[in-house]
């Protein structure tokens, strides 16, 4: 039986030896390396505090906000690792993350913020409690700012549909990340469920519960969002709805389907840019679909509004470049949510095709997030989903829409094999 201190010893050497390989394979992958694990690794590079020279190590790291939390545990070796004894005395570093490399600067996490911390990393990471164990040194955390970064506020994030599916995943990954939040949707109880549950994570929370397909509700946000600093919006909330347009399912429903799949997005949009613009950082997330992408017999209404989403999103994308702004668009195939029954279409569990598998919405919303913190302008979850959307260029308009088609008038709406409801 191998001693705590050998155990420590054992795991110390090997992390010493295989980082270069570690780095050079995250690089290689774009830092999707880590993915299988779940967990989250950035590379950091530090000025040695005797030589002068750059140091490079790759970490796993904890985000809040917009910082990125490392754990300075070496394993539970006696001594603190040397990127921490660089940091202390040059608190300059560059961190390459997500594709992206950014100046940051170290600070250690005071007592009371490191006690909230722990709980998050041991929560993700349950291995830094036998670090602990290992070691009678204090354990310092620290936190890298991006150098840009001068506010030290919590950062807002407001989430649309939050009271289900993908959107109620999106709220919890802002609120994992630090971002204090304000839920939106229909169902009051939903989101104050899920409100306590975001407290508990050290933020705070707020629900506003309204009805984006009236102009009351958007008012009623609106208003809210007057007195709030805005550093994320995430437009989920969103309906479909089956039937042949005007002939077997009543205009009235489609319009409320418009007001709340696009004039609300465009709304709320338009109600945060130019303070993030002015600000000169935030960033926008909006749901679409890759129904967006196809003409819908048969969901005439909601394709083409998830084809406005898209296209807004995309413009609104480019229009931003380089104002610290991002707007990232997520198109997801067919996700295993409440969608399906509210729209009246067989639920996605039914509809498993091997192609575009239907996908879980803390999949869907995983992929959402890491998009919009990367600043990426679009995002398609799932590799067979990205296949089939890439193949609908080549294929003529009105081929896609026949094969995307519900049946002939009158009859029960059930679209071919291969061919998801979305
Ligand atoms: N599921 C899929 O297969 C799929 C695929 C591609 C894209 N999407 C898109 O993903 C987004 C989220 O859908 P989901 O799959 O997560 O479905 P979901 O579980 O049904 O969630 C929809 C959310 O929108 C909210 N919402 C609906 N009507 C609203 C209204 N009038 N005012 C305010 N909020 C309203 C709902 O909350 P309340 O009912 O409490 O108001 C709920 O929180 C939608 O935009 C959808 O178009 C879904």
């Amino acid at each position: 039986m191998l001693s705590d201190t050998t155990k420590a010893r054992i795991e110390h050497e090997l992390d010493a030896r295989t980082v270069r390989v570690g780095a050079w394979l995250y690089r290689r992958t774009g830092g999707r390396l880590m993915r299988p694990w779940h967990r989250r690794a950035l590379i950091l590079t530090t000025t040695g505090r005797r030589s002068g020279l750059p140091r490079t190590v790759l970490l796993q790291y904890f985000p809040d906000g917009r910082d990125m939390v490392v754990v300075a545990a070496n394993g539970g070796m006696p001594r603190h690792p040397f990127w921490y004894l660089n940091l202390a005395a040059n608190p300059q570093a560059l961190v390459e993350v997500g594709g992206r490399t950014l100046r940051v600067r170290a600070q250690e996490c005071p007592a009371a913020d490191a006690e909230r911390l722990w709980a998050r990393v041991l929560a993700t990471a349950p291995d830094y409690a036998r670090y602990r164990r290992r070691t009678t040194r204090r354990i310092p955390l620290l936190r890298l700012v991006p150098e840009h970064d001068s506010t030290r506020r919590h950062q807002t994030a407001v989430v649309t549909g939050a009271s289900s599916g993908i959107g109620r995943e999106l709220a919890r990954l802002a609120a994992r990340d630090g971002y204090d939040v304000v839920l939106v949707a229909r169902r009051a109880e939903r989101l104050e469920s899920l409100a306590e549950e975001c407290r508990e994570l050290g933020v705070s929370a707020t629900a506003i519960p309204a009805d984006l397909a009236t102009s009351a509700g958007v008012a009623a946000v609106r208003e809210a969002l007057d007195d709030i600093t805005v550093d994320v919006l995430v437009n989920d909330a969103g309906v479909g709805g089956r039937g042949r347009f005007a002939v077997e399912r009543p205009t009235t429903a489609d319009l409320s389907m418009v007001r709340l799949n696009v004039e609300s997005l465009v709304e709320l949009t338009g109600a945060v840019l130019p303070g993030m613009v002015q600000r000169r950082r935030g960033a926008i997330l909006n749901v679409a679909s890759i129904a967006g992408y196809l003409p819908g017999p048969g969901q005439a209404v909601y394709h083409a509004s998830k084809a406005f989403v898209r296209a807004f999103s995309l413009a609104l994308a480019e229009e931003n470049r380089g104002t610290g702004v991002t707007v990232t668009t997520l198109s997801p195939g067919p996700v295993d949510t409440e969608f399906a029954q509210t729209a009246g279409i067989r639920t996605g569990a039914q509809r498993r095709t091997p192609l575009m598998p239907v996908m879980s919405a803390a999949e869907v919303a995983e992929a959402g997030w890491n998009g919009l913190l990367a600043g990426r302008s679009s995002v398609v979850p799932g590799l067979g989903t990205r296949v089939g959307v890439q193949s609908l260029r080549f294929i003529p308009w009105r081929t896609v829409a026949r094969a995307a088609a519900v049946k002939p008038p009158g009859a029960v709406l059930t679209p071919p094999d291969g061919v998801p409801d979305l």
